[in-house]
C-alpha cells in the first residue's frame, strides 16, 4: 500500500499526471484510487467520467477507482459530529464570547477544511481496498498549507488541552471531584488523527511527493521553493516531472528548433537545482490529454511506483 502525492504550480500537469499514472498502473492490475483533494476538482474532465465525493469504480478501466473530496462536505458533517465538544472547551476556557467562538470556529480557521480531506484519505486507507493512492494537489501555496496542517493542527490541540486542563483543574477544586467528558475524548481522537496523517505524510515506505514543473524560468523557481517546503515538512520527495517538453526531433521547424533549445538550457537548470531528485520529461502532445487513451499515451513512468522499494534511483533523463 503506498500513497502518491502530486504537486507543482498551477497549470504544469498534476492532475494529467496523477490520472495518466492511475490508468496505467490500473492497467497494471494494481488496484488503484485515485483521489482529487484540490477543491477545483478537475478529475471528471480529465477521465472523462463524473466523478462525486464518494468512492466509485472507474468505466472502461478495470482496478481504477476515484473521488473526489469534498471538504466542504466533510467539515460540515466533523461540525456536526463535534461542534459542540469544541465550543465547550473553547468556552470553558477562554473569556470569549459565543460571537467570537463562532467566527474562530469555521471554515476560515485556515486549513481545517483541508485536514478534513486528509482524515478521509487515513480512513479510506486503512480500509486498504486498494493497492496504491494517488492524490491529485491543488496548485502550490495551497497544497503547501495543508501539508503543513498537522503541525498547526497540533499546536491548536495543545491550545485546547491547556484550556481543558486548566478546567478541569478549577472545577476539580472547586467540586472536589474528576470530571472527564467527551471534549477530552475528542482531543484524544483528534491529536491520534494528527499523528497518524503526519506519521504517514512523512514515511518514505508508504508515502512520496512527485513534484511536477514545466521548463520555465518562474515555474522552475516556484518549484524549487515547494521541494524546499517539502523537505523542510519532511515530506520525501525523489523524484521530478518536467513536463511539456518539446521532443528534439523536430525535423525543420525553425519554431520547435529555438524551443527546444530554450527548454534544454532550463532542463540543465533543473538538474542543477535539484541534484537530489530523479528527473523525468514528459513531452509535449500536440493535443490535450484528457480520456483513457490519450494519458496511457503520455507514458508516465509508473515503474517508479511498483519498483521494489529502495532500488536505486538512476539519475539520468528518460
Ligand atoms: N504533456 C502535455 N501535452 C499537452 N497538453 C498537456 C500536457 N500535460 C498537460 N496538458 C494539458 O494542460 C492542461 C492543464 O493540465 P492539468 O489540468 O493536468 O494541470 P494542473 O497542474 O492539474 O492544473 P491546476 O493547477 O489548475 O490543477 C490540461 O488541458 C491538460 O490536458
Ligand atoms: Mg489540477
Amino acid at each position: 500500500m503506498k500513497l502518491v502525492l502530486f504537486g507543482g504550480k498551477g497549470g504544469v500537469g498534476k492532475t494529467t499526471c496523477a490520472s495518466a499514472a492511475a490508468v496505467q498502473l490500473a492497467d497494471a492490475g494494481n488496484r488503484t484510487l485515485l483521489v482529487s483533494a484540490d477543491p477545483a476538482h478537475s478529475l471528471s474532465d480529465s477521465l472523462e467520467q463524473e466523478i462525486g465525493p464518494e468512492v466509485q469504480k472507474i468505466e472502461g478501466v478495470t482496478n481504477l477507482s476515484a473521488l473526489e473530496i469534498s471538504a466542504e462536505r466533510l467539515f460540515l458533517k466533523f461540525k456536526e459530529e463535534h461542534g459542540e465538544e469544541i465550543k465547550r472547551i473553547l468556552e470553558t476556557g477562554t473569556y470569549l464570547d459565543e460571537g467570537d467562538i463562532d467566527d474562530l470556529f469555521s471554515l476560515s480557521i485556515p486549513g481545517l477544511d483541508e485536514v478534513m480531506a486528509f482524515k478521509e484519505l487515513v480512513e479510506l486507507m486503512e480500509r486498504e481496498e486498494h493497492d496504491l493512492y494517488l492524490l491529485d494537489t491543488a496548485p502550490t501555496g495551497h497544497a503547501l498549507r495543508l501539508l503543513a496542517l498537522p503541525e498547526l493542527l497540533d499546536e491548536w490541540i495543545r491550545v485546547l488541552a491547556r484550556m481543558r486542563y486548566k478546567y478541569r483543574y478549577v472545577v476539580s477544586r472547586l467540586a472536589r471531584r474528576e470530571i472527564h467528558e467527551s471534549a477530552d475524548d475528542f482531543l484524544f481522537t483528534m491529536k491520534r488523527t494528527v499523528r497518524k496523517i503526519q506519521g504517514l505524510l512523512r514515511d518514505p515506505d508508504r508515502c512520496e511527493f512527485v513534484v511536477v514543473t514545466i521548463p520555465e524560468t518562474m515555474v522552475i523557481a516556484e518549484t524549487r521553493r515547494l521541494v524546499e517546503e517539502l523537505a523542510r515538512l519532511k515530506i520525501p520527495v525523489r523524484r521530478l516531472v518536467v513536463n511539456r517538453m518539446v521532443s528534439s526531433e523536430h525535423g525543420a521547424c525553425a519554431f520547435c528548433h529555438e524551443r527546444w533549445q530554450e527548454q534544454r538550457g532550463l532542463l540543465q537548470e533543473c538538474e542543477r537545482a535539484f541534484p537530489q531528485l530523479t528527473l523525468f520529461k514528459l513531452l509535449e502532445r500536440p493535443h490535450q490529454v484528457k480520456g483513457f487513451q490519450r494519458l496511457r499515451e503520455l507514458q508516465f513512468p509508473v515503474r517508479w511506483f511498483i519498483e521494489p522499494l529502495g532500488a536505486p534511483a538512476d539519475r539520468s533523463i528518460a
